[in-house]
């Protein structure tokens, strides 16, 4: 309290001094000062006396200034502020001005770990209210952020944009962001300085939160950061819709407007009705990229994804090997050799489904949910009992909200889907978008996921998406009602997504958009993972999957073994275990020597799971700047450690430097699942310290271009079958 008054009253000096000592720009007292807090951030609010609510910019090294009008923490349209707002709204009476002033703070420990804020602020002359909420996860120094809006005006009021978050940054901003397309997803990080201007990363798709650009990025302060030192503050719009992050470099600072994309999308909100934005999710390090995404997988293991704590299984899909060339006996027919070299879970995918229209390829029968009868005569149900009869799991892919004109549920309701009146109908994939605005389609894609994920011995799906908007009309919505669909449809997504995780919570769930389209926390929270990317190919994985690691744990990652490059099966299983491993294969056709290889990579797979997915991950070596990437894991309790060399080009073999290892204890190195017919690597056997092992490193035994080498640095106390049992295989 003491800190408190006398840091108001030295800002309310310096106010004083400046404010009759320079014509510009114009200060503002202050009344009141406190801040959003965890381990090493402060955001640091102050309440002007004019009742506005700044914010002291967020920089690298502090430098206290008194707040100037620019400085407003959640600024409005329409009355003085001039630069990108966060929030315009149209007032029932047409005034298109917004004034708000604080009203009120509550700060309340919701653990040891946690601080929950919530800031209230109304406006000077309506009925209408905004609070700023956040969520302050100390140790992790994760800050999740939203807002919640409500009034009580003669009619209903139209919200133009309402920001999630605008924080605002001083000194130099580089920002990080990545850019890709279909089976490019994140492959093309680019960094650049924010100039004055506004950078503007969004989407527009509607359904899905990417294709093109992502929510998800990083601002590093200061200076560009690197792995391991800087000041960086990663940034993830919990969002799977439209989305818009702007980067407005106003001169004095850049204002991070992160939110709804508000493109077309004016909501008409009535009185006593809240409005919710999606969270907003900071995560800051003053240690650089390294430490700050450990911080992130922390958080998202206990907050971000489902079942965060459970290591993933091996998972065969068929539709790489099958197509949609399959009936029960092909299917059935995996399941041995599946077995066999020790997969654990079976998905079947695309293909299972249709009658009148059968799904012989993508032109037909999406929304007739009812298994092919010449395919499968008897439905999934034999299927996927077979599947648990031969110990694997069953798994099965749906798409929802999609429908194919060619199909029974579009002959009976047209008007159930999403396209514009009066313009020629535009198709991605051969087909279109269900409108969930409307009830009875929130109806029909329950009852269809409810049937099936019922199905006895169902225990994972995949979840897919294969269209985004490109024609948003709603034939359900009212005219005036239109710019509503796209935040309706993803918040009806949300609540069919939310009730299928409560009503099966004990089936895994696989987010899938036609490859990475939704990458993102909105949509993880109900699901166990997602799929990166339709591209497999393991020389591009490794890059991929190094962006995505950035933002989201190794767990959430789907990496399947395929033919994609036609790479060696070597590195190939290398690099999807170093993930969520699976794979995309007709086993009965490899040759022998792959299937040992892929055999001995799911041995080793179990054996490190607990620690590629509960530990913590260094990255090492940049395959985007380097003729390899490397990375290692460590177990939280730092006994156990696995180290991955991708080697991409030639380039002179040399030892990879793991971090994080416990420097007094002693390591057992060897090479997990090496590739047949390569020397062992010269430490292979030995003991080593952790103090030795990151001073002199580790040789791995990939010396060309598509080689992989995956370095085990077990405890050494422990025998080779104890570490098996201490650290568990990690089976559900
Ligand atoms: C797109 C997905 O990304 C693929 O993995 C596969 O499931 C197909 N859809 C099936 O149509």
């Amino acid at each position: 309290m003491k800190l408190t008054l006398t840091l108001t009253a030295t800002l309310l000096l310096a106010a004083w001094f400046q404010a009759n000592s320079t014509a510009e720009p114009a200060t503002v007292a202050v009344r009141e000062s406190f801040a959003i807090k965890t381990k090493s951030l402060a955001v640091t609010l102050q309440v002007g006396a004019d009742g506005r609510l700044y914010q002291q910019p967020v920089q690298a090294g502090s430098s206290p200034a008194v707040p100037v009008r620019d400085d407003e923490f959640y600024p409005q349209a329409g009355d003085g502020y001039v630069w990108e707002p966060a929030l315009e709204v149209t007032h029932a009476d047409g005034n298109t001005s917004t004034v708000l002033v604080f009203d009120s703070l509550t700060q309340t420990n919701e653990t040891a770990d946690i601080t929950a804020t919530r800031i209230r602020l109304h406006d000077s002359a309506y009925p209408f209210y905004v609070t700023l909420c956040f969520k302050a996860h100390l140790d992790e120094d994760v800050i999740e952020q939203w807002i919640e809006l409500n009034h009580a005006e003669k009619s209903a009021v139209t919200l133009q944009r309402v920001e999630s978050s605008s924080l605002l940054l001083g000194g130099d901003v580089y920002l990080t962001h990545f850019f890709g397309d279909w089976a490019k997803e994140m492959l093309s990080p680019i960094t650049e300085k924010i100039t004055p201007g506004t950078k503007v990363l969004d989407s527009k798709l509607g359904v899905r939160a990417s294709q093109f650009r992502n929510p998800s990025f990083i601002l590093s302060l200061g200076g560009k950061g690197n792995e391991t030192n800087g000041t960086v503050l990663a940034g993830s719009l919990a969002w799977s819709g439209s989305f818009q992050c702007e980067f407005d470099n106003y001169g004095q600072g850049v204002r991070a407007l992160t939110g709804i994309n508000p493109f077309a999308s004016a909501i008409s909100l009535p009185a006593g009705k809240s409005f919710v934005t999606p969270t907003m999710l900071w995560v800051w390090s003053t240690n650089g990229l390294g430490d700050m995404s450990r911080k992130f997988h922390r958080w998202a293991r206990d907050f971000g994804m489902r079942d965060g704590h459970t290591p993933r299984q091996v998972l065969l899909n068929n539709w790489e090997a099958t197509g949609f060339d399959f009936d029960f006996q092909r299917i059935v027919g995996l399941y041995d050799p599946a077995k066999e070299i020790g997969t654990e879970l079976f998905l079947l995918d695309d293909g299972w489904f249709g009658n009148k229209y059968p799904r012989v390829n993508d032109h037909a029968a999406l929304g007739d949910w009812q298994p092919n009868r010449q395919r499968l005569p008897n439905g999934l149900a034999p299927l996927a009992s077979e599947a648990v009869r031969r110990g694997l799991r069953f798994g099965i892919w749906i798409e929802p909200e999609m429908v194919n004109p060619k199909s029974e549920l579009f002959d009976a309701h047209p008007d159930w889907a999403i396209r514009q009146p009066k313009r020629e109908v535009e198709l991605q994939r051969h087909q279109l978008v269900l409108d969930l605005t409307r009830p009875e389609v929130q109806t029909q894609e329950w009852n269809m996921i409810r049937s099936i994920l019922s199905v006895p011995d169902i225990s994972y799906a995949k979840w897919d998406c294969n269209r985004y908007l490109t024609q948003p009309g709603s034939p359900y919505l009212s005219p005036a009602r239109q710019s509503e669909l796209w935040v309706d449809y993803v918040n009806a997504l949300y609540a069919l997504m939310e009730k299928t995780a409560k009503t099966f919570p004990a089936t895994e769930l696989m987010l899938c958009s036609g490859g990475g389209g939704r990458a993102d926390y909105g949509a993880l929270k109900y699901f166990h993972e997602f799929w990166p990317s339709d591209n497999t190919d393991p020389t591009l994985r490794v890059p991929m999957q190094w962006d995505y690691s950035y933002f989201f744990p190794v767990m959430a990652l789907a990496s399947h073994v395929t033919h994609w490059g036609n790479r060696p099966m070597h590195f190939a299983c290398a690099v999807a275990m170093s993930a969520r491993f699976g794979m995309d294969l007709d086993l009965t056709k490899l040759s022998a020597q792959d299937k040992a290889i892929c055999a001995g990579a799911i041995i080793a797979y179990k054996q490190i799971r607990d620690v590629t997915q509960l530990g913590d991950l260094y990255r090492l070596e940049d395959p985007h700047e380097n003729f390899r990437g490397a990375l290692n894991f460590v177990s939280p309790d730092r006994r156990h450690a696995v180290v991955f060399a991708f080697q991409l080009k030639e380039g002179a073999n040399r030892p990879v430097f793991p971090q994080g290892l416990d420097p007094a204890q002693r390591y057992t190195v060897r090479e997990l699942n090496p590739a047949p017919g390569r020397e062992a690597i010269p430490q292979e056997g030995n003991s080593l310290t952790g103090a030795e092992l990151m001073a002199g490193g580790v040789r791995p035994s990939c010396a060309n271009a598509i080689e992989a080498s995956v370095i085990e640095l077990a405890p050494s106390a422990v025998s080779a079958a104890d570490t098996l049992h201490a650290f568990g295989t990690g089976s559900r």
